[in-house]
């Protein structure tokens, strides 16, 4: 499937992500009608600033619904038949996850059926699902690779993605929908989420305040660029149809750094030393995080090309434009 005059209905598209991937469809000749309904997780200031750029666009509409509410979604699209849909909307933190489960299962797994059942009644025959790597949990055999069967998730936040992501294989083998899980590996970039550990430390070192570390720094993460993720997404949309196929795919950058290098590395961005206040881990991190991609390398044209360092700039000149 072509982008170009392509119908899409987007989830979550207010958010950090979804952002980032409406203005690329929409540079693509997508329509788009992103549907979210600005979760308070963070201020709503922050997503309408997000959708600046899209909002003007007469191919993007906003529809301000919660995906809970599938009938006032389907009276608010008011005869927009979409091509596609790609469903990014979810509570996305892992930490919170662990004191709201069944708030986390009501967005992640029923709002994920929600916008199943709507591709289901509205004919759609491709879904792409944002799933997390966080699926793999505690599993010791890096680099994750999706062939890999022993999920040991450690958040009700993994549990979720891992539930959605089945019910997206049922849909697809009961109802012939092409659906494709896409597990992302730590986004960052402009527009990062502030609960997000790089945006938290800018937020810290630019404003004197020490940052918390959990642990002892040895924790790793395979920090992966915004627009390579969002040419992730949009190498899942190019893939040919194949009805009643499911698919699961890795989004990272497949180089996994240490919580202290990360550390190092914003203090050689900003150019400044951070002051550290060590706590224990936390319940739900896990110790690290590495993708294998190159099943997306082989089927989705998968190439991340934005390393940890200049992603870091491109993140730090944001944040200064975005702050008052
Ligand atoms: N950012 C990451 O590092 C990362 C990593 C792995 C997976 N993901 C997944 O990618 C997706 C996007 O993440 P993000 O970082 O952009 O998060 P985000 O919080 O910035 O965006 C999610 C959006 O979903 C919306 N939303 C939440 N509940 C909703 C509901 N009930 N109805 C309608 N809209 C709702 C929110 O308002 C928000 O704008 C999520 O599914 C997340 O789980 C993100």
């Amino acid at each position: 499937m072509k982008p170009k005059g392509l119908k899409i209905l987007l989830t979550g598209g207010a958010g950090f992500v979804g952002s980032h991937l409406a203005e690329k469809l929409l540079s693509l000749g997508s329509v788009v009608v992103n549907i979210d309904n600005f979760d308070p997780f963070y201020s709503r200031a922050v997503k309408e600033s997000n959708m600046s750029t899209q909002i003007c666009n007469p191919d993007y509409r906003f529809i301000c619904s919660d995906i809970n509410t599938p009938d006032v979604i389907v009276g608010q699209l008011a005869g927009f038949s979409p091509d596609v849909i790609i469903h990014l909307a979810a509570k996305a933190g892992v930490r919170p996850s662990i004191l709201d489960p069944i708030g986390y299962a009501q967005t992640n797994v029923q709002g994920t059926i929600n916008m199943l059942e709507l591709a289901r009644k509205l004919n759609v025959r491709k879904f792409i699902f944002a799933s997390s790597s966080s699926v793999y949990g505690s599993n010791p055999h890096v680099p994750w690779k999706e062939s890999d069967l022993a999920l040991s998730p450690i958040s009700p936040y993994a549990s979720s993605k891992i539930g959605a992501e089945y019910f997206g294989k049922t849909y697809s083998a009961l109802f012939g929908i092409n659906f494709i899980a896409l597990r992302f590996f730590t986004v960052f970039g402009p527009r990062q989420r502030p609960d997000l550990a790089i945006h938290k430390f800018f937020s810290a070192l630019t404003s004197d305040q020490p940052i918390i570390i959990y642990g002892d720094g040895s924790t790793r993460r395979d920090y992966t660029y915004v627009s390579d993720i969002v040419n992730g997404i949009v190498g899942a949309l190019n893939r040919p149809l194949v009805p009643g196929e499911a698919k699961v795919y890795n989004l990272g950058n497949s180089d996994t750094v240490t919580l202290s290098h990360l550390v190092s590395e914003i203090e050689k961005v900003v150019g400044q030393k951070f002051s550290i206040n060590y706590q224990p881990e936390q319940a739900g991190d896990v110790s690290q995080t590495y993708a294998d991609v190159s099943l997306a390398q082989n089927e989705l044209n998968f190439q991340p090309s934005t390393g940890l360092r200049e992603g870091l700039e491109e993140f730090y000149n944001w944040f200064r434009m975005s702050r008052p």
